[in-house]
């Protein structure tokens, strides 16, 4: 079998359409801030593509720039500033940060109806919770495209590969409240082979350059690739084999071009939901 090509970039185009035609209808722009902390150059790359994708679609969008050695106190008081600012509805801080700030403390700081990013402990509950509530991009992004790709979802035997708290959480939470029999594997999986072989959809989260090989891959399954890991050669990978892969599966997300567009346009839905829900 050579597995169709899920094409996230035509699915996040399609949804960043959608939301710009439904905040030109708006009697405001819906307010994003995007916080970097020093200057980690990856980061870089990720906070100008939300920015200008932001700004795009008729957002207010503005990140905001420290310096390397900014104090945790310091940070905290601008997220403070934030949470208060009524032209604001979304809040993101760009992670990693510096060593001498605590994510966690960060995280924790930011307004939950503003935390678009959906990695605030309250946020987090509700989506275990099965309550509405602010949910992660990637895995929101994944699972657009399940759905944008005709994928049955109820019964199927899915398995996640990785099990942060920014992806593989919430990810399987997100499959099971969709009817997945859900397993999630990890490093300390037994037999972590089997185990994605078994999977009628595989979610590979990682971050780990090609660790997923072809034959991990059941035939016909649907392999969703959110790795983006750059090679010493420069090549940017997955954390699926790529070519490997396509010969088994029915359908595959490439990388780049398959789950990353969708991350940021997801950030920008869960934006205008959290403006919607601020501003009525
Ligand atoms: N760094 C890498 N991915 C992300 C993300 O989705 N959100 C934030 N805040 N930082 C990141």
């Amino acid at each position: 079998m050579s597995a169709r090509i899920i094409d996230g970039k035509a699915v996040a185009g399609r949804l960043r359409g959608q939301l710009a035609e439904r905040i030109a209808r708006l009697p405001f722009r819906p307010g994003l801030r995007v916080v970097r902390v020093g200057d980690d150059p990856a980061s870089g790359v990720y906070v100008r593509n939300k920015d200008r994708a932001a700004a795009a679609a008729g957002f207010d969008s503005a990140t905001v720039q420290l310096p390397v050695d900014t104090r945790e106190s310091d940070l905290l008081m601008l997220v403070e500033d934030l949470n208060i600012d009524p032209a604001v509805d979304g809040i993101l801080v760009q992670l990693p940060l510096p060593p001498q700030i605590r994510p966690d403390l960060v995280i924790a700081a930011i307004d939950p109806a503003k935390d678009v990013d959906g990695f605030h402990p309250v946020n987090a509950g509700r989506l275990a919770t099965q309550q509405p509530g602010l949910v992660p991009c990637t895995p929101k992004g994944v699972m657009h495209l399940l759905r944008e790709a005709g994928v049955a979802l109820a019964g199927a035997r899915a398995v996640v590969l990785g099990r942060s708290q920014i992806v593989g959480r919430p990810m399987a939470q997100l499959l099971l409240q969709a009817d997945c029999t859900v397993t999630l594997a990890h490093s300390r999986t037994r037999d972590l082979a089997a185990e994605c072989r078994r999977a009628e959809i595989l979610v590979a989260a990682v971050g780990r350059p090609e660790m997923v090989r072809g034959d991990w891959v059941g035939e016909g399954a649907v392999v969703i690739d959110v790795g983006i890991n750059r090679l010493p050669d420069g090549r940017l990978v997955g954390d699926v084999a790529f070519a490997e892969a396509a010969e088994r599966a029915a359908a595959i997300t490439p990388v780049p071009g398959g789950v990353g567009p969708m991350t940021i346009a997801c950030l920008l839905e869960n934006t205008l939901e959290a403006a919607l829900a601020r501003r009525g």
